[in-house]
């Protein structure tokens, strides 16, 4: 049942508009992703700006697009993601809705997302990102926290369970690897939830790392007493970054950095029973987010922009 993932890249967003999309275009990547992994999730293309572009107008091209491949290739499909306070389309943030209508546009949009997939969606990213590093919930960006309270997130659980009864439902964040403020927020969220009946069923970590900072040694531990509450776990954003060399080429020691980070990462899920699932965020540097988002790092996947692998490669390879 253990699962190894890669995002999807397309949808636009970092990638340049005129850039062809990768999952159409590029037939090397479709070859290696359909390949070497057995889980993938859309990086952009299952987002409210994209799949939701006008109130009145969905758009699953790309969606579907990803979906059929994962069934054809005997994939499963982590969907990503519901409730977020990013990359939400204009219509609802500039919009001027009660609080009525809002809580019917995000009902509706579960509704009609989710249940298109219903039982082709092994998780579902219900929730991403809803706490900041202090561990307080997002009341001021978050609009639907700030305009609908903190129980809107468990109806969004509540909701996403009617329209898909099978599929495991998660909380996804960055930077709660560890223990720490933050996942320490979820735990008691989470426990809270689950004395109340709400259909929680996970708990991932995105683990956008880099080597500027240690690997986060207390990973498993973080992971396992999650899984002690019940919830499955899992790893579903890896990838590794570091600061880009001036040769443009990382040493072998970076390289190797690396490596051992991917490597303790996919350790420390496979040491957690009910960490099922270990998604990388793209395995080549030729599409990756991190050059645009993080100034001066790169190289942050396991294959280099000519489909090369790295060391980080064979680290998980070795590993599995
Ligand atoms: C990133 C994508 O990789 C980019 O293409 C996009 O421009 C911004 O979002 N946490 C998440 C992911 O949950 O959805 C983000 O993906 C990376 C951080």
């Amino acid at each position: 049942g253990f699962v190894v993932g890669t995002a999807v890249a397309g949808g636009g967003h970092h990638l340049s508009q005129d850039y062809p999309d990768p999952f159409t275009h590029d037939k090397e990547y479709r070859k290696i992703l359909a390949r070497q992994f057995s889980s993938v999730s859309a990086e952009n293309q299952m987002k409210w700006d994209y799949i939701h572009p006008e109130k009145d107008r969905y758009d699953f091209g790309q969606a579907d697009a990803i979906v059929e491949f994962a069934e054809r290739n005997g994939q499963v499909v982590r969907g990503h993601t519901l409730l977020w306070h990013s990359q939400n389309p204009e219509w609802v943030e500039k919009g001027d809705f009660s609080k009525d209508e809002l809580r019917a546009i995000l009902h509706d949009h579960i509704k009609t997302v989710v249940g298109r997939y219903a039982g082709r969606i092994q998780q579902w990213d219900v929730a991403n990102e809803i706490f900041d590093e202090q561990g307080n919930l997002r009341t001021t960006d978050n609009i639907w926290i700030r305009e609908l309270g903190p129980g809107i997130v468990a109806d969004a659980f509540r909701w996403t369970h009617e329209a898909d009864p099978d599929a495991l439902l998660f909380f996804n964040d960055y930077n709660v690897e560890s223990i720490n403020a933050k996942s320490n927020a979820y735990y008691a969220l989470t426990q809270d939830l689950l004395e109340q009946g709400v259909p929680v069923h996970g708990f991932s970590v995105q683990a956008h790392l880099s080597t500027r900072y240690g690997f986060p040694g207390d990973l498993e531990d973080n992971l396992r007493r999650f899984d002690a509450l019940g919830l499955e776990t899992a790893v579903t954003e890896l990838d590794v970054r570091m600061d880009l060399p001036e040769s443009g080429v990382p040493t072998p020691e970076m390289e190797q950095k690396q490596a051992d980070y991917y490597q303790r990462a996919l350790q420390a899920c496979l040491a957690v029973d009910g960490c099922n699932s270990f998604t990388i965020w793209g395995f080549t540097d030729k599409y990756s987010w991190v050059p645009v988002t993080f100034e001066g790092e790169g190289f942050a996947n396991v294959m280099t922009d000519d489909f090369v692998r790295k060391p980080a490669f064979y680290a998980l390879r070795d590993t599995l």
